[in-house]
């Protein structure tokens, strides 16, 4: 297959999609890289009518239906990235354990946003977890998706102080400013190859 110029991302989200509009708001020729496709395994993610007012084409796979099938969702999911013409996957609020299909379908060529300083906290209730543990600062790392939850390769991280205070909420609100200007900016260098 020939590579097209820009990079076409096809962004998986579950939820808000905060983080796709950062992703959306960051493409262009200059970043290398342009929103194909935004997924939702929830046919009710906010997300998905955000994506729309940014004039980005949309899907939702509603997991539901496949029971316990994961493979036989994932399948969808990765048709409807190729029919899209995606050349890689950047996974935004996806809240799926992914199989060793689609891990190794994407191999190489799939990016995921954490709301910690990885490797501390992989999993949920980061916010919570490193208040509870008296860290001075949290941040947020845009890694490779491997098999293992949260453990891919690191490609970039923002960090911000924890204040006196802090809730897990007032935390997350803080973080998320600082996923915002990240992930753009991490996808551009990555895909581009700096
Ligand atoms: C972000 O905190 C991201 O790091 C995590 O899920 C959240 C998604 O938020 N993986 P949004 O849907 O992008 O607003």
């Amino acid at each position: 297959m020939t590579e097209p110029a820009v990079a076409r991302v096809g962004v998986l989200i579950s939820g808000q999609g905060s983080n796709m509009e950062a992703l959306v708001r960051g493409a262009g020729p200059v970043a290398g890289y342009e929103v194909a496709l935004v997924l939702s395994n929830r046919p009710d993610a906010s997300g998905l009518e955000r994506a729309r007012a940014l004039g980005v084409p949309t899907v939702a796979i509603d997991h539901r239906p496949f029971g316990k099938d994961r493979e036989a969702h994932e399948a969808q999911v990765h048709g409807a990235l190729l029919e899209a013409g995606c050349t890689h996957v950047a996974l935004a609020g996806y809240m799926r354990l992914l199989t060793p299909f689609l891990v190794e379908a994407w191999a190489g060529r799939m990016v995921n946003i954490h709301p910690s300083l990885l490797p501390l906290y992989p999993g949920l209730d980061t916010h919570r977890r490193a208040i509870e543990a008296g860290d001075a600062e949290a941040g947020c790392s845009v890694h490779m998706v491997t098999a293992g939850v949260d453990e891919g390769p690191v490609i970039a991280q923002a960090r911000v102080p924890i204040l006196p205070g802090d809730t897990p909420e007032s935390l997350s609100a803080r973080v998320l400013e600082a996923e915002h200007r990240l992930y753009p900016a991490a996808l551009s260098d990555w895909i581009s190859g700096r």
